[in-house]
């Protein structure tokens, strides 16, 4: 957008500001003026439902009033103290963990976000491990800081190329995309592991990827790829920093699947995006490694207290408000919808998801299955179709997260079946853009 059509805000923030992920050429940030329920307001008077929970975080919807009144509280009482101290919002918070987590996950080292997470993961596989490789997928996303961007499969790993030492990628289960069946990638990691002798740490996979596209795994896949793990000395480690907190009408992405993980890094929805927190949550028989050997990592604000404090207060609100089954019911509701503008647009390839976390993929050609956004286009200038459709749908009125060549659909779990389909039926008209697109 021009300079003159931006307003005070966002052209000093242009100016003093640096966009994320992008030529800074092509940054043109709209101002947000006010948030409630599952929309947001432009100060240009602009209302949008949000279809993507933002930036697939806001789980909690945007008038969460129990949480901003936790954190304003705790800002009052004791705002920040040294992680060499605690707070009874600490305390609280790594006991909900351990109980809203699945299996023996128990203790939690907190950060502020989901890289960070990660990044702990990584030392923590490492350090309990003796070894040094992780073994992630190509199609996935665990973050920007060094450790995590390099166990990050897509193609924002390649400007931080070369990576830290030992990031080993397998293939993931891609129906529709890939070359290989889903569970064949599974054999492709167990001959991985194989090949690779003793020297893996740890396995690392989102149990639905996420800004790679929602792929989700057949039933079978997570189960027995945490048994081939396990079989050659790796740890199998979940990174539920989107699929978390009550997206796919569980607790996490590994409750659909019955699969417990021995380490667990939450982000986004842990606090409903009202503060940034991470948290890595590991079984007793780690933790119990890190008695008489060195945790050896830290961060000024681990364990900030507003931040704690905000992920108790959205613990209790899922479960005291019954949001995770809510997902489940809407989630089931909208997933009937995707399918009808799947049938309805010959450009949708395919519909996917889980609960309130759905994938839109598109296509050039429905026969060929030739997608309009690459994976490249992710690190170059300009705007891909699948971008059009996104800007068609905000103009419509409902924002939709575009991720290479899926529509991310994420609302806050709050999400009524009316608004579902008022959602729906702008996307219905933005993909109109994608058919007319068609090469044939
Ligand atoms: C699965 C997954 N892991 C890690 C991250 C990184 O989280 P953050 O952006 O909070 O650092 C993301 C962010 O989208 C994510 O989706």
């Amino acid at each position: 957008m021009a300079d003159d059509q931006l307003n005070e805000t966002e052209r000093l923030d242009r100016a003093h500001v640096f966009g994320t992920w992008a030529y800074q050429s092509e940054v043109s940030p709209k101002e947000i003026v006010e948030a409630g329920g599952v929309r947001f307001t432009a100060a240009d008077g602009e209302e949008y439902l949000d279809f993507s929970g933002q930036l697939m975080c806001s789980n909690l919807g945007h008038s969460a009033r129990r949480v901003a009144e936790a954190m304003a509280d705790q800002a009052r009482e004791a705002a920040y103290v040294a992680p060499g101290f605690t707070t009874e919002a600490r305390a609280r918070l790594g006991e909900l963990l351990a109980d809203v987590t699945p299996g023996e996950l128990t203790k939690t080292f907190f950060s502020t976000s989901g890289t960070e997470a990660v990044e702990a993961a990584i030392k923590i596989a490492r350090s309990y491990t003796g070894k040094e490789k992780i073994l992630s997928r190509y199609r996935s996303y665990h973050g920007a800081t060094y450790g995590s961007i390099s166990v990050t499969g897509d193609p924002r790993r390649l400007a931080a190329e070369p990576a830290i030492p030992g990031a080993i990628k397998a293939p993931d289960p891609y129906a529709y995309g890939s070359t290989l069946e889903p569970m064949e990638s599974l054999s492709y990691i167990d001959e991985m592991l194989t090949l690779e002798g003793d020297t893996v740490a740890a396995v690392l996979v989102e149990p639905i990827v996420g800004s790679n596209g929602i792929l989700v795994p057949p039933d079978e896949y997570l189960p027995r790829l945490r048994e081939i793990a396990h079989a050659h000395g790796a740890l199998f480690i979940c990174d539920e920093v989107m699929s978390g907190f009550g997206r796919t009408g569980e607790w996490f992405g590994c409750d659909v699947f019955d699969v417990t993980p021995d380490i667990m890094t939450t982000a986004k929805g842990l606090t409903g995006a009202y503060a940034p927190l991470g948290a890595t949550t590991v079984t007793g028989e780690i933790a119990a490694h890190f008695e008489e050997n060195m945790f050896c990592h830290g961060h000024t604000y681990s364990g900030h207290p507003v931040a704690c404090r905000a992920g108790v207060a959205a613990i209790r609100t899922y479960r005291e408000e019954g949001l995770i089954d809510h997902a489940g019911r809407v989630g089931a509701y909208l997933g009937d919808r995707l399918d009808e503008l799947a049938n309805a647009h010959p450009s949708v390839g395919d519909v996917r998801g889980v609960g309130l976390f759905r994938g839109i993929e598109l296509t050039k050609s429905s026969e060929k299955r030739v997608p309009f956004g690459h994976r490249e286009d992710k690190l170059s200038k300009g705007s891909t179709v699948v971008d059009e459709v996104g800007d068609r749908a905000a103009a419509n009125g409902t924002y939709l997260a575009t991720m290479i060549n899926t529509l991310i659909v994420a609302p806050p779990l709050s999400i009524t079946r009316d608004e579902v389909d008022e959602a729906v039926s702008h996307v219905d008209d933005a993909l109109t853009v994608a058919d007319r697109a068609m090469v044939d």
